[in-house]
């Protein structure tokens, strides 16, 4: 149960939302509205893209084989402190070895280092939207501060939510004491299954 509990911190979503992309044989809106961009549609945008994800893919599997080593190493309870710890170096240090900047960016942050900017709280509606119609989002290509960022989705799945659900339901008295201790300042509770969280960002280096 509670190892469940550990795995499930891989906020990997992204997988599941390819996944539905499929199945849907839809897709979602990106890049052509408006918050997308002034890079336009070209073969190199979507270069970005796929590159962007790839990159994106890596981090999730990094800290997913980190988290599922401690999990099996000291259990459940280590996770919070695991994610507290580490969640950030992890991607640090990967984008230190591929070259580009990978990060999570929220607007109900948990970490305060993973708050989005003003200019990027606009691809959260864009992307809510489109999960609300059932479209699964492709990455949103954007021309930030003159680098070039590429978003994709993080949903929740009801995994997700015995650390980002809802206080004495989903998550646990004990748990939710142990992340109140750390993040006193915390936002990401309250979600349910099939919610937009968060966004993987890869900001590329500028050429
Ligand atoms: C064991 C508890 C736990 C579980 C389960 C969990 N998370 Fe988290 N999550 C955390 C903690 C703790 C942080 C803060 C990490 C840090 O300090 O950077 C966090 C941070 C995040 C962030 C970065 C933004 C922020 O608010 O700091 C995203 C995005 C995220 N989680 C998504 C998910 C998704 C998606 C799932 C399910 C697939 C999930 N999480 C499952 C504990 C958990």
């Amino acid at each position: 149960m509670k190892k469940e509990l550990l795995l499930c911190a891989l906020p990997f979503a992204l997988l599941a939302c390819r996944g539905e992309a499929d199945r849907k044989g839809q897709e979602g809106s990106y890049p052509e509205k408006e918050a997308a961009v002034r890079i336009g549609q070209t073969a190199t945008t979507e270069q970005y893209r796929e590159t962007g994800l790839e990159y994106a893919m890596a981090v999730q599997a990094a800290l997913g084989k980190t988290l599922q080593e401690k999990i099996s190493k000291e259990g459940a309870p280590a996770a919070i402190e695991f994610c507290n710890l580490n969640a950030l170096a992890i991607t640090d240090s990967l984008s230190r070895e591929l070259g580009a900047t990978i990060s999570r960016i929220t607007d109900r942050p948990r970490n305060p280092q993973s708050a989005a900017s003003e200019g990027e709280m606009k691809y959260f509606s864009v992307y809510r939207k489109d999960l609300a119609e059932g479209h699964t989002a492709k990455g949103l290509v954007a021309l930030r501060e003159n680098r070039i960022h590429v978003y994709y989705p993080i949903v929740t799945n009801n995994l997700c939510l015995q650390c980002h659900g809802s206080p004495g339901m989903e998550i646990t008295p004990e748990v939710y004491s142990g992340i109140k201790e750390r993040y006193p300042e915390d936002r990401a509770v309250g979600y349910s299954a099939g919610e937009l969280r968060g966004l993987w960002k890869v900001a590329f280096p500028e050429n």
